[in-house]
Protein backbone atom coordinates (compact mmCIF):
# COMPACT_ATOMS: atom_id res chain seq x y z
CA UNK A 1 0.00 0.00 0.00
CA UNK A 2 1.19 3.47 -0.95
CA UNK A 3 0.51 6.42 1.65
CA UNK A 4 0.41 9.85 1.10
CA UNK A 5 0.41 12.08 3.51
CA UNK A 6 -0.95 15.51 3.02
CA UNK A 7 -0.77 18.61 5.12
CA UNK A 8 -4.54 19.25 5.55
CA UNK A 9 -7.81 18.26 3.67
CA UNK A 10 -6.85 20.94 0.82
CA UNK A 11 -3.54 19.06 -0.05
CA UNK A 12 -5.34 15.61 0.62
CA UNK A 13 -8.13 16.61 -1.57
CA UNK A 14 -5.26 18.13 -4.54
CA UNK A 15 -3.78 14.84 -4.33
CA UNK A 16 -6.37 12.84 -4.42
CA UNK A 17 -7.87 14.85 -7.63
CA UNK A 18 -4.52 14.04 -9.31
CA UNK A 19 -4.21 10.37 -8.85
CA UNK A 20 -7.66 10.31 -10.34
CA UNK A 21 -6.60 12.57 -13.43
CA UNK A 22 -3.59 10.71 -14.16
CA UNK A 23 -6.23 8.06 -14.55
CA UNK A 24 -8.09 9.83 -16.78
CA UNK A 25 -5.24 11.06 -19.04
CA UNK A 26 -3.62 8.07 -19.06
CA UNK A 27 -6.80 5.77 -20.09
CA UNK A 28 -9.31 8.20 -21.05
CA UNK A 29 -12.35 5.91 -21.55
CA UNK A 30 -11.95 4.77 -17.91
CA UNK A 31 -14.34 3.46 -15.75
CA UNK A 32 -13.92 5.22 -11.99
CA UNK A 33 -15.72 4.08 -8.96
CA UNK A 34 -17.40 7.07 -6.88
CA UNK A 35 -17.74 7.78 -3.70
CA UNK A 36 -20.14 10.53 -2.27
CA UNK A 37 -19.49 11.73 1.58
CA UNK A 38 -18.07 15.39 2.81
CA UNK A 39 -14.42 13.21 2.34
CA UNK A 40 -14.61 13.78 -1.35
CA UNK A 41 -16.46 17.00 -1.92
CA UNK A 42 -13.02 18.51 -2.12
CA UNK A 43 -11.13 16.54 -4.66
CA UNK A 44 -14.04 16.86 -6.66
CA UNK A 45 -14.43 20.70 -6.14
CA UNK A 46 -10.13 20.54 -7.75
CA UNK A 47 -11.28 17.82 -10.86
CA UNK A 48 -13.97 20.54 -11.73
CA UNK A 49 -10.93 23.56 -11.44
CA UNK A 50 -8.93 21.48 -13.63
CA UNK A 51 -11.79 20.87 -16.15
CA UNK A 52 -12.51 24.22 -16.56
CA UNK A 53 -8.83 25.56 -16.89
CA UNK A 54 -9.03 22.86 -19.97
CA UNK A 55 -6.75 20.23 -18.30
CA UNK A 56 -9.25 17.76 -18.36
CA UNK A 57 -11.46 15.44 -20.66
CA UNK A 58 -14.26 13.27 -19.12
CA UNK A 59 -15.90 12.57 -22.40
CA UNK A 60 -14.89 9.18 -22.67
CA UNK A 61 -15.09 8.72 -19.06
CA UNK A 62 -17.76 6.38 -17.44
CA UNK A 63 -18.41 6.34 -13.53
CA UNK A 64 -19.70 3.40 -11.41
CA UNK A 65 -20.87 5.03 -7.92
CA UNK A 66 -20.43 2.53 -4.44
CA UNK A 67 -23.91 3.28 -3.44
CA UNK A 68 -27.34 4.64 -3.56
CA UNK A 69 -30.21 4.83 -0.66
CA UNK A 70 -33.43 2.46 -1.70
CA UNK A 71 -36.28 4.28 -1.61
CA UNK A 72 -35.27 7.89 -2.32
CA UNK A 73 -35.98 9.86 -6.25
CA UNK A 74 -32.95 11.18 -7.96
CA UNK A 75 -34.96 14.09 -7.31
CA UNK A 76 -34.67 14.40 -3.23
CA UNK A 77 -31.44 16.45 -2.21
CA UNK A 78 -30.14 13.25 -0.05
CA UNK A 79 -30.00 10.92 -3.08
CA UNK A 80 -26.59 10.38 -4.00
CA UNK A 81 -27.46 10.92 -7.59
CA UNK A 82 -27.96 14.47 -6.74
CA UNK A 83 -24.84 14.64 -5.03
CA UNK A 84 -22.96 13.33 -7.82
CA UNK A 85 -24.73 15.64 -10.14
CA UNK A 86 -24.13 18.75 -7.74
CA UNK A 87 -20.99 17.86 -6.90
CA UNK A 88 -19.25 16.59 -10.14
CA UNK A 89 -21.67 15.53 -12.99
CA UNK A 90 -22.95 18.63 -13.98
CA UNK A 91 -19.82 20.73 -13.60
CA UNK A 92 -17.46 18.48 -16.25
CA UNK A 93 -18.04 17.54 -19.60
CA UNK A 94 -19.22 13.38 -18.73
CA UNK A 95 -21.88 12.10 -20.55
CA UNK A 96 -24.80 11.66 -18.14
CA UNK A 97 -25.47 8.31 -20.00
CA UNK A 98 -22.04 6.85 -18.79
CA UNK A 99 -22.64 8.11 -14.81
CA UNK A 100 -24.23 5.04 -13.04
CA UNK A 101 -25.84 4.50 -9.83
CA UNK A 102 -27.94 1.81 -7.99
CA UNK A 103 -31.17 2.93 -9.25
CA UNK A 104 -32.93 3.24 -5.62
CA UNK A 105 -36.62 3.44 -6.95
CA UNK A 106 -36.11 0.32 -7.93
CA UNK A 107 -38.50 -2.02 -5.33
CA UNK A 108 -36.86 -5.60 -6.29
CA UNK A 109 -34.00 -5.79 -4.52
CA UNK A 110 -32.41 -8.90 -6.23
CA UNK A 111 -33.16 -7.76 -9.82
CA UNK A 112 -31.32 -3.93 -9.04
CA UNK A 113 -28.33 -6.07 -7.34
CA UNK A 114 -28.14 -8.26 -10.62
CA UNK A 115 -28.52 -5.45 -12.81
CA UNK A 116 -25.43 -2.87 -11.19
CA UNK A 117 -22.95 -6.58 -10.98
CA UNK A 118 -23.29 -7.05 -14.55
CA UNK A 119 -23.36 -3.47 -16.04
CA UNK A 120 -20.17 -3.26 -13.71
CA UNK A 121 -18.88 -6.89 -15.66
CA UNK A 122 -20.11 -5.44 -18.98
CA UNK A 123 -18.15 -1.95 -18.81
CA UNK A 124 -14.68 -4.42 -17.85
CA UNK A 125 -14.13 -3.86 -14.06
CA UNK A 126 -13.47 -0.50 -12.24
CA UNK A 127 -10.14 0.66 -13.21
CA UNK A 128 -9.88 3.02 -10.31
CA UNK A 129 -12.26 3.05 -6.80
CA UNK A 130 -12.42 6.15 -4.97
CA UNK A 131 -13.69 5.58 -1.66
CA UNK A 132 -14.49 7.28 1.98
CA UNK A 133 -14.11 5.63 5.24
CA UNK A 134 -16.47 5.36 7.98
CA UNK A 135 -15.61 5.69 11.45
CA UNK A 136 -16.19 2.24 12.44
CA UNK A 137 -14.47 1.07 9.15
CA UNK A 138 -17.46 0.20 7.19
CA UNK A 139 -16.60 1.00 3.08
CA UNK A 140 -19.57 1.33 0.67
CA UNK A 141 -22.19 0.74 3.00
CA UNK A 142 -20.81 -2.08 3.78
CA UNK A 143 -20.69 -2.19 7.74
CA UNK A 144 -18.69 -4.46 10.42
CA UNK A 145 -19.44 -8.37 10.07
CA UNK A 146 -20.85 -7.91 6.41
CA UNK A 147 -19.25 -11.37 4.92
CA UNK A 148 -15.91 -9.88 2.20
CA UNK A 149 -17.71 -12.40 -0.40
CA UNK A 150 -20.51 -10.38 -1.07
CA UNK A 151 -21.03 -8.21 -4.38
CA UNK A 152 -23.67 -5.52 -4.85
CA UNK A 153 -26.76 -6.07 -2.44
CA UNK A 154 -29.76 -4.67 -0.33
CA UNK A 155 -28.15 -3.42 3.24
CA UNK A 156 -30.52 -2.94 6.02
CA UNK A 157 -28.94 0.43 7.84
CA UNK A 158 -27.88 0.64 11.19
CA UNK A 159 -30.27 2.30 13.48
CA UNK A 160 -27.16 4.50 14.56
CA UNK A 161 -26.59 5.46 10.70
CA UNK A 162 -30.76 6.31 10.74
CA UNK A 163 -29.91 8.62 13.53
CA UNK A 164 -26.46 10.04 12.06
CA UNK A 165 -28.45 10.99 9.05
CA UNK A 166 -31.69 12.44 10.02
CA UNK A 167 -30.32 15.95 10.72
CA UNK A 168 -30.52 16.07 6.90
CA UNK A 169 -34.20 15.00 6.55
CA UNK A 170 -37.19 16.72 8.15
CA UNK A 171 -37.78 13.61 10.57
CA UNK A 172 -35.97 10.21 11.38
CA UNK A 173 -39.48 8.44 9.56
CA UNK A 174 -38.07 10.03 6.24
CA UNK A 175 -34.49 8.61 6.67
CA UNK A 176 -34.43 5.52 4.29
CA UNK A 177 -34.23 2.01 6.02
CA UNK A 178 -32.01 0.34 3.24
CA UNK A 179 -29.49 1.20 0.44
CA UNK A 180 -28.15 -0.46 -2.35
CA UNK A 181 -24.20 -0.71 -2.33
CA UNK A 182 -21.19 -2.26 -4.02
CA UNK A 183 -20.10 -5.40 -1.43
CA UNK A 184 -16.43 -5.84 -0.30
CA UNK A 185 -15.84 -8.71 -3.37
CA UNK A 186 -16.91 -5.95 -5.85
CA UNK A 187 -15.20 -3.10 -4.08
CA UNK A 188 -11.98 -5.71 -4.31
CA UNK A 189 -12.55 -6.37 -7.69
CA UNK A 190 -11.46 -2.89 -8.79
CA UNK A 191 -7.78 -2.48 -10.20
CA UNK A 192 -6.61 0.16 -8.20
CA UNK A 193 -8.19 1.70 -5.19
CA UNK A 194 -7.95 5.05 -3.54
CA UNK A 195 -8.69 6.26 -0.05
CA UNK A 196 -8.79 9.44 1.20
CA UNK A 197 -9.04 10.08 5.17
CA UNK A 198 -9.41 13.53 6.69
CA UNK A 199 -9.53 14.57 10.04
CA UNK A 200 -8.58 13.18 13.68
CA UNK A 201 -11.80 11.67 14.91
CA UNK A 202 -10.70 8.90 11.99
CA UNK A 203 -7.27 8.34 13.32
CA UNK A 204 -7.75 5.79 15.18
CA UNK A 205 -9.83 3.38 12.46
CA UNK A 206 -7.56 4.68 9.66
CA UNK A 207 -4.63 2.65 12.26
CA UNK A 208 -7.13 -0.10 12.74
CA UNK A 209 -7.50 -0.55 9.40
CA UNK A 210 -4.64 -0.60 8.01
CA UNK A 211 -2.09 -1.26 10.22
CA UNK A 212 -4.14 -4.00 12.16
CA UNK A 213 -5.36 -7.14 11.97
CA UNK A 214 -8.08 -8.19 8.95
CA UNK A 215 -11.17 -9.01 9.91
CA UNK A 216 -14.74 -8.35 9.24
CA UNK A 217 -15.55 -6.48 12.25
CA UNK A 218 -13.46 -3.60 10.31
CA UNK A 219 -14.35 -4.04 6.88
CA UNK A 220 -11.62 -1.50 5.24
CA UNK A 221 -9.10 -3.80 7.02
CA UNK A 222 -9.48 -6.22 3.53
CA UNK A 223 -8.16 -3.09 1.33
CA UNK A 224 -4.51 -4.95 3.00
CA UNK A 225 -5.04 -8.03 0.45
CA UNK A 226 -5.50 -6.18 -2.11
CA UNK A 227 -2.52 -5.32 -4.38
CA UNK A 228 -2.82 -1.60 -5.83
CA UNK A 229 -4.01 0.37 -2.94
CA UNK A 230 -3.04 3.90 -2.12
CA UNK A 231 -3.93 6.13 0.67
CA UNK A 232 -4.02 9.52 0.71
CA UNK A 233 -4.74 11.37 4.45
CA UNK A 234 -3.74 14.31 5.85
CA UNK A 235 -1.56 14.44 9.08
CA UNK A 236 -4.52 14.56 11.31
CA UNK A 237 -6.05 11.54 9.92
CA UNK A 238 -2.45 9.91 9.68
CA UNK A 239 -1.66 10.87 13.61
CA UNK A 240 -1.81 7.44 15.47
CA UNK A 241 0.56 5.94 12.82
CA UNK A 242 2.71 8.41 11.38
CA UNK A 243 4.50 10.84 13.50
C1 LIG B 1 -20.16 7.12 0.40
C2 LIG B 1 -19.77 5.93 1.14
C3 LIG B 1 -19.40 5.96 2.60
C4 LIG B 1 -18.47 7.10 2.99
C5 LIG B 1 -18.11 7.04 4.46
C6 LIG B 1 -17.27 8.23 4.90
O1 LIG B 1 -20.49 6.80 -0.93
O2 LIG B 1 -19.79 4.91 0.56
O3 LIG B 1 -18.81 4.73 2.92
O4 LIG B 1 -17.31 7.06 2.20
O5 LIG B 1 -19.27 7.00 5.23
O6 LIG B 1 -18.06 9.37 4.83
P1 LIG B 1 -17.49 10.84 5.03
O7 LIG B 1 -16.61 11.10 3.85
O8 LIG B 1 -18.70 11.73 5.03
O9 LIG B 1 -16.74 10.83 6.32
Amino acid sequence: MKIYKAANYKEMSRKAANILSAQVIMKPNCVLGLATGSTPIGTYEQLVEWYRKGDLDFSEVTTVNLDEYKGLPVTNDQSYYYFMHQHLFDLVNINPVNTHLPNGMEADSEKECRRYEELIHSLGGVDLQLLGLGHNGHIGFNEPDEAFEKETHCVDLQERTIEANKRFFASADEVPRQAYTMGIKTIMHAKKILVIVSGEDKAEIVKKAFFGPVTPKVPASILQMHNDVTLVADEAALSEVIR
